[in-house]
């Protein structure tokens, strides 16, 4: 007896054989980092949540949280989309060219230390770090002594106050972008600095001191 051939799924670039239902990679990441801060409270850029932000699969998680995010032209914005013990997790929509001013990671009035566990997951971000031997007094960094990197999607980064301040931009002046933090703990807010020029030293007579000329010694 002849049968009829049974139709062929259309063969896609990467096929897709099988589904876990809207929404199912955020449900699997908001469980896993739940799990993790359930675990582990520590400040530190190997707490465990680093890994399930790594292995998560930033393409699916761009596109079962869009929509989740607010736009608002010339800023950037901040949606909770995940509050557990210890831990806060937000989606941050960036507008093109908009920039972050640069801050601390602590709470401003308790001074908790927390964690910054940051995936781009859209667009590109661009990070500028200031090591703590970049803070000037009370309230600002040295503007030419950041570090800056280009962050494309998918990739992930962390920082705490150990490691020093930043400040975020769209690296992108047409496109969009799009980023998932967790901060834990959680803070109410965080110190601003300005970026201003160090301070020139000067010596007792008001000469300004030139390190590199011997006889400055
Ligand atoms: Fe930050």
């Amino acid at each position: 007896m002849n049968c009829t051939p049974c139709p062929q799924p259309p063969q896609a670039e990467s096929e897709v054989l099988t589904t876990r239902g809207t929404a199912a990679e955020w449900r699997v990441l908001s469980r896993a980092i739940t799990a993790a801060f359930a675990d582990n409270a520590s400040v530190s850029p190997h707490h465990p949540c680093a890994d399930c932000l790594r292995q998560c699969q930033w393409q699916r998680l761009a596109r079962e949280l869009r929509g989740q995010g607010r736009w608002e032209e010339g800023c950037y914005t901040r949606t909770p989309i995940l509050e557990g013990d210890g831990f806060v997790a937000m989606l941050m929509c960036w507008s093109p060219g908009v920039s972050s001013p640069v801050h601390a990671h602590s709470d401003a009035e308790t001074k908790v230390k927390s964690n910054c566990f940051m995936l781009v997951i859209d667009g590109q971000l661009r990070e500028t770090v200031y090591e703590p031997r970049s803070i000037i007094g009370s309230d600002a960094v040295a503007a030419d002594e950041g570090e800056s990197r280009v962050h494309d999607s998918g990739a992930y980064t962390y920082i705490n106050d150990s490691m020093g301040l930043h400040k975020v931009a769209n690296a992108s002046t047409t496109h969009r972008a799009v980023s998932l933090h967790v901060y834990a703990p959680g803070w109410k807010s965080v110190q601003l600095y300005d970026e201003a020029r160090r301070p020139e030293r000067v010596d007792a007579g008001g000469a300004s001191i030139d390190v590199d000329e011997w006889g400055d010694f």
